[in-house]
Order: structure tokens, then sequence, then C-alpha cells
């Protein structure tokens, strides 16, 4: 049976046990908060990292920290996680859904540039999905060319390069999340970073109730800080990152080519971008259904009676296809949908995205462990072309 397990060093009980001797648990002390933001900030080589609660609440106040407010909307893939979009609508604000690229599933260029225009959009979120750097290069051009911001959501990212830089560096500002399946973890949490020393600061206020000095409260902000016991696992997590990040590469490479020597016919794996080096979250598999004859849902249930648990799908939708963000077409008498200041006319492009949906349909994942070996990458490399093998012959 193989299910997914993050991996937590020995050293996170000893640093989770000096945190609760201390007696300083959260507040003024942050010790460990700030060990673990200034070795996310020499990884990444970025200048700023401010940890918070998940990743979801980086993305929240990233958003508010850049001025997303309503009547901004905010240009966000239509194939990724919730909280890429439902976090523009904590700040009251409506996601401008794009396609994607059916190969690097990254945002697509060409319908971005349509939607930039016609929105009168000022900000645009892109993902890369399962740790696999998407030509971010492009976007950045775009977007410096027509004053547009970038925010990157590297929620599945953290330890992936893009000729050489660090994934996040070419956002204004970027998210990162260490939920169990990403590439390190503290259970729940999350950072924020950003080059900007007055972003740094706007998002270190907004995580703690927008207070600018002791009880005094300038704008509305959030508890979202991290807690240090959260912090101790992150810095244990952080002292074997580059162990997490070749495991993961070492098993996709042996699963991948493994799978690609034998069943090629049947699948394609998310493309890599010349110049990437993933962070392997997941590895997102496109089923040619056609030729295999079957569902993805049917592929994935014979998977699991074999005892792949490992196997998910990230995402069975387009989120643009869920009642939350159906609803934008304005049947609710809430913000953001009817605020005053945030009349948008929302036309059907929005929902209606031909790639993300035919991604959706076919694809596979694999939640990559920073447990597994090379030899577990063989061996599910095998069940899963004995189980193709099986549907197809
Ligand atoms: C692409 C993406 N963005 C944002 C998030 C939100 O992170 P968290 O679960 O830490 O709130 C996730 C987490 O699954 C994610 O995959």
């Amino acid at each position: 049976m193989y299910r997914y397990r993050p991996y937590v060093p020995e050293r996170a009980v000893e640093y989770i046990k000096q945190v609760l001797e201390s007696g300083c648990l959260a507040g003024t002390c942050e010790n460990f908060v700030r060990k673990f933001e200034e070795k996310l900030s020499e990884f990444t080589g970025i200048k700023h990292v401010i940890a918070v609660s998940s990743g979801t609440a980086a993305l929240h106040v990233a958003y508010r920290a850049v001025g997303v407010r309503p009547g901004k909307p905010v240009a966000v893939p239509g194939f990724t996680f919730v909280a890429t979009a439902s976090a523009v609508l904590h700040c009251n604000s409506i996601p401008i859904f794009v396609d994607i690229d059916r190969e690097t599933l990254f945002v697509d260029l060409a319908d971005l540039e349509k939607k930039l225009k016609k929105y009168n959009i000022e900000h645009v979120c892109v993902v890369h999905i399962g740790g696999v750097p998407g030509p971010v290069d492009e976007v950045a051009k775009l977007c410096e060319e027509n004053n547009i911001t970038l925010i990157e959501d590297c929620a599945q990212a953290l330890g992936a390069t893009y000729h050489g830089n660090h994934v996040g560096k070419f956002g204004k500002v970027s998210i990162f999340s260490f939920y169990p399946t990403k590439t390190i973890t503290t259970g729940e949490g999350g950072a924020v970073a950003t080059e900007y020393e007055d972003l740094a600061s706007i998002i270190r206020r907004l995580i703690n109730h927008g207070e600018e000095r002791r009880y005094y409260y300038i704008e509305l902000g959030y508890n979202y800080r991290m807690s240090e016991i959260l912090a101790a696992i992150g810095v244990a997590e952080m002292e074997i990152v580059n162990i997490l990040v070749e495991n993961r590469r070492r098993f996709a490479k042996v699963f991948i080519e493994e799978v690609e020597n034998r069943v090629s016919d049947f699948v394609d794996f998310q493309k890599v971008p010349k110049g990437a080096s993933p962070a392997w979250n997941l590895i997102q598999i496109m089923l040619n259904i056609e030729k295999i004859g079957k569902s993805r849902d049917y592929v994935l249930q014979r998977l699991r009676d074999e005892g792949l648990q490992v196997f998910t799908v990230a995402y069975p939708m387009p989120l643009p296809d869920t009642p939350l963000f159906r609803n934008m077409r304005g049947i609710s008498d809430q913000c953001p949908w009817k605020c005053p200041l945030n009349r948008i006319d929302i036309g059907a492009d929005v929902f209606e995205l031909p790639n993300c949906r035919w991604v959706c349909e076919r694809v596979l994942s694999l939640l990559v462990s920073p447990a597994f070996t090379e030899e577990d990458a063989v061996k599910i490399a095998d069940i899963f072309c004995r189980v193709i093998r099986s549907i197809t012959s």
C-alpha cells in the first residue's frame, strides 16, 4: 500500500520541546518564527519573508498589500486550488479566470493578454502547479509592459527554480504553503515573500490586526501570525530542505522514465519548460482517455484498488464551474458580486475555459512523498503500467 507521507525530522521534536520549555509560545519573543523566516529568505533569495498561519492567509494579505480591492479584478488561472481565487473574494474583489496551456498547465498567455485589456486588470496571479515552474518570465514581461502587478502563487513550489532563480522572485509578491503535501510542512502554515521593504511592512501589519504601534490600529487586519511551535517544525524542515527537494526530484525522474518507456502512448506528463527545475509536489499525468477507452475516474479507482493511494485528482473541475464562483454571475446581494464599487460586467469567457476543462477531464495526480525512494518509484510505476496495460489490452 502506497500512501502519501510527509517527512518531519527528529530535530522538530527537540525544537518543539525548546519552545514549550521557554514559556513563549507566540507573540513577543518569536524566536523560531524569525529563524524560520531567515532560513526561507536565504533559501529562496527573496529579501523579505513573513511567516503566516496558512498559504490562504498569505494570499489574502499579499493581495491586500498590492492594492486588490472592490473594483479591481484579479486575473487567476481556472485550474488551481480554490485559495488562489477565494482570497480575491476575501478582498471583496472578483477573480477573472484565465485559461491554461494544455502542456505546461500554466496560464495561457494569449487568453491572459485578451482579458487584461477587456477587464482592465491591474493584478495577475500565476500558479506553479505541482511545483513545476511555468514560463513566468513571459507573463512578467507582459505585466511590466502594461504596468500590471504580478503575484506568484508558489504554494506547491518551494525549491523550484526557473533559469536559476527561485520561483517567487518574478512577482512583486509571492506566497508559499506548508500544508503536509508541500515541499516542507509545518502542519498548517504559509509565507509571503517580497523584495520590497514597504510591502513587507504592510504585510507584517496586516497579519497583526493592522496594528501600527501597540494597540493602535490603522487598517482592518487579521491574526494570521504563525505560532512558535509551528515555526519550530519549520526550522527543522528547512535544515533538510535540499534533501527533501532532491528526494522528490529523484523519485520523479525514475517514475517518469519508467512510465514513458512502457506506456507512453497512453499518457503525457506536465511539460517542464526549458530552464525549469521543478520541486515536484505533484506529478501531473494527462491520460489519453480516448485511447484508453475509459474515464479518468475509472483508471483512478483501478489504481487505488491496487493499493496506490498516492494518486488523486488535482483538480477535477475548473474553479469557475463550482457554485462559489458560478454565483459571481450575480445571484447574491452581498459583496463582491453586487458591491456598489464593484460592478464588473463578467462575460462568458470567464467561465468557458476549454483547456482547463480538457485537463480536468483527464488529469491524474501523483502525490510525491519526500519519504519515497527510487525503489518506490519503480514499484509504483510497475503497478501503474500494469493497470494501464490491463485496461487497454
Ligand atoms: C496552489 C495553491 N494555492 C494556495 C494554497 C493554500 O495553501 P494552504 O492550504 O496552506 O492555505 C494551496 C494549498 O493547497 C495551493 O495548492
